[in-house]
């Protein structure tokens, strides 16, 4: 089973995978976890060339193709076999993220980044993605505040948010049986109950656990 998890900048989603795998890897549950951009040696290094204040001529095509590269990486190095083993997937950031900031974000054709997504991964879908929902205002303070990393996609101006925030809710509408949307604006351990708690359903239903 292949579990995504998407969210703005400050949606404190990272806090919240982290505490997921923990919980889910001590009920026993066979886990592999990973991340985006990143996850495997080869994407890591994009990664640094995504995440680098210095790069500040890229180009959003660049940008997209770097993302899928990193991606296409992760699917066939890690995703793909722990799949096809019968794990359970738990990645933090998957494609969702390029239609999200890339598609709605910086407003490139989403029919070719559907395209350019085909090709990086198979197809391969998530079959459950939840998405933590913050407001922008308390997302973006919480990164100004939380001493993490601030990369070059945090120097985005505010209406990017805006259009990123409305794309991942155009992108829950258009196939809501993936999508769990989850209020991020409470404290950790609030947020945290319903993640558990959702995503330990799922997998009773689909047969893993007791
Ligand atoms: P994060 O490590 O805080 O999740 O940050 C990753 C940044 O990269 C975040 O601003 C979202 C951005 N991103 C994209 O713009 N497109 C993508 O496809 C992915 C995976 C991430």
């Amino acid at each position: 089973m292949f579990i995504t998890i998407e969210g703005s900048d400050g949606s404190g989603k990272s806090t919240q995978f982290e505490l997921l795998a923990e919980y889910l890897r001590k009920e026993g549950y066979d886990l592999v976890t990973t991340r985006e951009p990143g996850g495997t040696n080869i994407g890591e290094q994009v990664r640094e060339c995504l995440h680098d204040v210095r790069n500040e001529r890229m180009t959003a095509e660049a940008e997209v193709l770097l993302y899928s590269a990193s991606r296409a990486q992760l699917v066939e190095e890690i995703i793909g076999p722990a799949l096809a083993a019968n794990r359970i997937v738990l990645s933090d950031r998957y494609y969702d993220s390029t239609l999200a900031y890339q598609g709605y974000g910086r407003q490139l054709d989403l029919d070719a980044l559907v395209n350019i997504t085909k090709f990086a991964t198979g197809g391969l879908k998530p079959d459950l993605t939840l998405l933590l929902e913050v407001d922008i205002i308390i997302g973006l303070s919480r990164r100004e505040s939380g001493g993490v990393e601030i990369n070059r996609m945090d120097l985005q101006a505010t209406a990017f948010y805006k259009r990123v925030k409305r794309g991942y809710q155009t992108l829950v509408a258009a196939d809501p049986d993936r999508w769990v949307v989850i209020d991020a604006n409470r404290s950790t351990d609030m947020v945290q109950d319903d993640v558990r708690r959702l995503v330990e359903e799922r997998l009773h239903e689909e047969g893993y656990g007791n």
